[in-house]
C-alpha cells in the first residue's frame, strides 16, 4: 500500500510521518521522500533546493522534480511495493500541483500529463494532507531554525505564496476526497497519529478485503 503526506513547508507532515511509521509494529515499511528518495534524486535535491538556484524558472524546477520522480518511483517505490511493503513517502505528485501548479502557475491538465509519465501512472492509495495556516507554519519553522540545518529555498518565498499553496492542496483534496484524508495540523501529534493510524488501518483492511 502506498501512503503519501502532503502539506505546506512547516506543517509538520515529516514529523507525523516518522511518528506513524514507529506505531506501525512489525509491518514492514519503506520511508522515503520527493525530492531526495533516490541516489540521482539527493543529487537534484541539492540543486533545486539550493537558494542559489532561487531564479529557476518554473518549467525548469518543474522538470527538476519530474526526473527526481521519475527515478525515485523505479527505483524505490515500485520495488518496494513488490516486496508487500507499506511505504510512506514525504511529498509526490500532489506537491507538483500544489506548488508548480497552483502557486507558480504553470497549466494543471499539463501538470497531470507529465505527472502520469513520472510517476509511472502510480497513484497513492491514500494522502494525508497535513492543513495549517501559513503563519503558524512559519512561526513552527522559526522555532526550528536554531536546530536544523535549513536547506529549503521554498522558505523565502512570502506568505502569499504558500497561501496559494495551502489553497490548491485543500482544492486538491476536494477534488480527490476519496484518497485524501485532511489533518488539522495544529492538534497535537499525539491525536494526529492516533487519527492517521485510525484511518490507515481501515484503508488497510479495505484493501485485503478486496
Ligand atoms: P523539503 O525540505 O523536503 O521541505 P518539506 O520538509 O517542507 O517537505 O523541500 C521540498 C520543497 O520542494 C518544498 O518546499 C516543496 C517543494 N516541492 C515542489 O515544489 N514540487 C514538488 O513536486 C515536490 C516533490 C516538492
Amino acid at each position: 500500500m502506498f501512503v503519501t503526506f502532503e502539506g505546506i513547508d512547516g506543517s509538520g507532515k515529516t514529523t507525523l510521518l516518522q511518528t506513524l511509521a514507529e506505531s506501525m509494529g512489525e509491518c514492514p515499511l519503506c520511508l522515503t521522500r520527493e525530492p531526495g528518495g533516490s541516489a540521482l534524486g539527493k543529487r537534484l535535491r541539492e540543486i533545486v533546493l539550493d537558494e542559489h538556484t532561487k531564479g529557476l524558472e518554473a518549467s525548469a524546477e518543474l522538470f527538476l522534480f519530474l526526473a527526481d520522480r521519475a527515478q525515485h518511483v523505479a527505483e524505490v517505490i515500485k520495488p518496494a511495493l513488490e516486496r508487500g511493503e507499506l511505504v510512506f513517502c514525504d511529498r509526490y505528485t500532489d506537491s507538483t500541483l500544489a506548488y508548480q501548479g497552483a502557486a507558480r502557475g504553470l497549466d494543471q491538465a499539463t501538470l497531470m500529463t507529465l505527472n502520469a509519465l513520472a510517476s509511472h501512472g502510480l497513484e497513492p492509495d491514500l494522502t494525508f494532507l497535513l492543513d495549517l495556516p501559513v503563519a503558524l507554519a512559519k512561526k513552527r519553522m522559526l522555532q526550528r531554525k536554531g536546530t536544523v540545518c535549513q536547506e529549503g529555498r521554498f522558505d523565502g518565498y512570502d506568505a502569499s505564496f504558500h497561501e496559494t499553496v495551502r489553497a490548491g492542496f485543500l482544492d486538491l483534496a476536494k477534488r480527490h476526497a476519496e484518497r485524501f484524508c485532511v489533518l488539522d495540523a495544529a492538534s497535537s501529534l499525539e491525536e494526529l497519529v492516533q487519527t492517521a493510524h485510525k484511518h490507515l488501518q481501515a484503508r488497510m483492511d479495505k484493501k485485503k478485503a478486496f
